[in-house]
């Protein structure tokens, strides 16, 4: 998979998308992740890539010259192009299932105020926000989205990080999972996890992952299983 990162901040991707599965991915050529920088897309004397909004207020917008020009250069047939932005829909990881199945994203983050409605009117196929929540550019919620998407990608998780029982995968939560010691400081093990019987152990996962979804996030239950 490629993933083109269309950023004022290249340098905030350092370190985050250069260890562990990550790393290995991108080593292993799974993610082809490139960081595109947008001022080299701004040709004036200042490489300016921001203007005041028409009609005032506060702060300043993305223009959308250097975007399209960037966009224009980057996308190919097959390109999903996505803004980041507080107002997009909310990425989660059935999100996450589908990006994975692209061949190339282009993710496009946002700074100041944001961006001149005409990027989103003409050049977004998506736009993803990662909560509800304001941050000051688009790189962290990449960042997140990369991760997430990375880890879904066919052979990057070895056995011992399979994703198939991640919370969310199956709708629910994780149920909770122990290693040893089977006794730590009086804290014992539930016997059904030392039993060996594989179909006990199923039920009771089962069990855990439906008590602890219905506890602490009702809301991932369809309504007929709420019931
Ligand atoms: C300060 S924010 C702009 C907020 C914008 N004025 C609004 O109210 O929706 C600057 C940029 O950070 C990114 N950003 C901030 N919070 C985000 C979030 N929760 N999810 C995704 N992107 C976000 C977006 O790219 C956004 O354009």
């Amino acid at each position: 998979m490629k993933i083109d990162v269309l950023t004022l901040f290249p340098a905030m991707f350092a370190g985050p998308l250069d260890e562990s599965i990550i790393k290995r991915a991108r080593e292993a050529g799974r993610l082809e992740l490139t960081l595109q920088n947008l001022r080299d897309y701004a040709h004036d004397r200042h490489k300016t890539v921001d203007d005041r909004p028409f009609g005032g207020g506060p702060g300043m917008l993305l223009k959308p010259e250097p975007i399209f020009e960037a966009v224009e250069n980057l996308a190919r047939e097959n390109t999903r192009v996505i803004l980041l932005s507080p107002a997009g829909r909310r990425f989660d990881q059935a999100i996450a299932r589908e990006l994975a199945a692209q061949e190339h994203l282009l993710m496009v983050c946002g700074h100041y105020e944001g961006f001149d409605e005409r990027v989103r009117e003409q050049l977004a196929d998506d736009e993803l926000s990662i909560g509800d929540y304001v941050l000051t550019n688009g790189a962290l919620p990449v960042m997140v989205i990369v991760d997430a998407i990375t880890r879904l990608l066919p052979g990057v998780l070895g056995d011992d990080e399979s994703a198939r029982e991640d919370s969310f995968s199956q709708g629910l939560l994780e149920y909770p999972q122990y290693t040893r010691p089977a006794e730590f400081r009086g804290m014992k093990v539930p016997e059904v996890l030392l039993s060996g019987n594989h179909a006990d152990i199923a039920r009771w996962r089962a069990e855990q992952a439906h008590l602890r979804t219905r506890e602490r996030r009702p809301d991932l239950l369809s309504e007929t299983d709420n019931l």
